[in-house]
């Protein structure tokens, strides 16, 4: 097999290099060194199974005590994010008193940080802030402060860095647009 292939068929385009991510998660590491220095009980809280990747880098470019948890919510009804969201499985930390951020992969229509970032608010963190790798400016339904962004993208399907497209194209060291022609033909 070539070396150069790209593993799957339905990619479009490659529109964040993985040099380009890496250089990004580095930005956003120090920031948030800096802007935590004086916390004693930092929690970066990933959404399942998007955030992951994107979680696992940033944590070794944070330079302060802190811990990890995840969630994973998914929305009741279709493709499209509804507002309704349910917890399929929730964090295990009592966030009373944290400094919490929550990590997320792409914000989208945004229910979904809308949503979680209520439900944690009612269980009293010291802080809530919102992190995201990437935007979709252009699809907010409702207005979302994100206080960490890696990049803002158009409105194209991605994949890769732990996103997916039916749970395929997380493994990609970069973000490619989806062919939706090309994938439909291939998965229907
Ligand atoms: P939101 O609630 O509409 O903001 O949806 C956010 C969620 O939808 C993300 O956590 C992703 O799981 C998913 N999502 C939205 N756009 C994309 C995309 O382009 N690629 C992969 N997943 C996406
Ligand atoms: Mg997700």
């Amino acid at each position: 097999m070539s070396m150069n292939k790209l593993p799957y068929d339905f990619i479009g385009e490659i529109i964040i290099t993985e040099e380009q991510i890496q250089r990004r998660v580095a930005e956003l590491g120090e920031q948030i060194t800096r802007d935590y220095q004086n916390s004693e009980k930092l929690l970066m809280l990933g959404l399942l199974r998007g955030s992951v990747m994107f979680i696992t880098d940033l944590m070794q470019k944070i330079h302060l005590p802190m811990t990890m948890d995840f969630m994973s919510v998914s929305s009741y009804s279709g493709s499209e994010s509804s507002g309704f969201i349910r917890i399929d499985s929730d964090h295990k930390t009592n966030i009373n008193g944290w400094d919490v951020i929550l990590v997320d992969d792409i914000v989208d229509t945004g229910y979904t940080i809308q949503t979680v970032r209520k439900l944690l608010l009612d269980r009293n963190p010291h802080s809530l802030k919102v992190c995201a790798l990437l935007d979709k400016v252009a699809r907010h339904k409702v207005n979302i402060k994100i206080d960490y962004l890696g990049f803002e993208i158009p409105d194209y399907f991605v994949v890769g860095y732990g996103l997916d497209i039916d749970e395929k194209g997380r493994n990609l060291p970069y973000i490619a647009s989806v062919d939706l022609e090309k994938y439909r033909k291939l998965y229907g």
